[in-house]
């Protein structure tokens, strides 16, 4: 996996990629899909750059409301995924190295990627080098303090007798504060005018048998830590995931969490010199 984050966003060995992209549009993109509306509210304009796009969901919807879109993302089955959803060019391409020219963008979004990044002030600082003068980049991340489902999980690890791999950080020179103000600081080192930080709320709706799909492929941390059972432990991770998740659906086999983002809204100075 090139380029790929100590935030581990995928793990393990041989692996379908097709089925590992169409695991996470099922799981965790509907997830991070509830940032969405408010990123492209922030970034108005025609043309936007969708920098991580994933399978493209955030991308789809600037491209529904007419927009100009590309999108580029680090991963291969990503990329390929997001060509069948979008009209607009859809690149492979890992920051902090991005294939495009200086000063060049008016509106970039990277949504839960500088989470999975091995160096954020870097991809940060190449973010700021293709805006143009008074551009604006829209970031999220996930805020350190965990999450109703992922908590859930646990309990379900723990049942299950889960062994969970060690955590893999960022060394304490790259890694910065998991919150609304981090990314702010994070914003303003690079250089940008921070036009607004704030968490996001939403509630995620998703059935267990897409969240478990994401598990299964090896997405995110605790599909990290599926990944990494014995098959005994991993079947005995699905019936108490099963049970847990069964309990806490409703009528129509839907679960309903709470979610928390950290945001931040940055511009790039209008009265700099290029
Ligand atoms: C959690 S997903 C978020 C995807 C999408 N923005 C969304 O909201 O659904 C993180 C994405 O970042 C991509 N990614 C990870 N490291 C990257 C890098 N260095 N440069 C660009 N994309 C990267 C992954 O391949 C993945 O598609």
């Amino acid at each position: 996996m090139p380029a790929m984050s100590r935030g581990v966003l995928f793990t393990g060995g041989m692996r379908d990629w097709t089925a590992t992209a169409e695991a996470y549009d099922r799981s965790f993109a509907t997830l991070c899909d509830g940032a969405a509306a408010r990123l492209l509210a922030d970034l108005p304009g025609r043309d936007l750059l969708d920098v991580g796009c994933g399978t493209g969901r955030l991308a789809a919807r600037a491209e529904r409301a007419g927009r100009a879109v590309t999108a580029l993302d680090a991963d291969e089955s990503m990329v390929e995924s997001a060509r069948g959803r979008l009209r607009g060019r859809v690149l492979r391409a890992a920051l902090p190295d991005l294939p495009l020219p200086d000063a060049s963008e008016d509106a970039i979004s990277a949504s839960f990627v500088l989470n999975h990044v091995d160096r954020p002030r870097a991809a940060l600082a190449e973010l700021r080098r293709v805006l143009r003068p008074g551009g604006r980049l829209a970031i999220t991340v996930w805020p350190a303090g965990g999450a109703s489902w992922s908590a859930m999980l646990g309990e379900v690890f723990e049942e299950a007798g889960a062994v969970l791999p060690p955590p893999e950080r960022l060394s304490a020179e790259e890694d910065f504060d998991r919150s609304a103000d981090g990314l702010a600081g994070l914003a303003r080192e690079a250089q940008l005018e921070v036009r607004r930080a704030c968490d996001l709320h939403w509630d995620w709706q998703v059935r267990p048998e897409d969240l478990w799909a994401g598990l299964d492929a090896g997405i995110a941390t605790p599909g990290a830590v599926v990944r990494a059972q014995t098959p005994q432990v991993r079947a005995r991770t699905r019936e108490v995931f099963a049970a847990r998740t069964a309990e806490l659906s409703d009528l129509d086999g839907v679960m309903s969490f709470p979610v928390r983002a950290a945001y931040a809204l940055g511009a790039r100075p209008l009265d700099e010199e290029l």
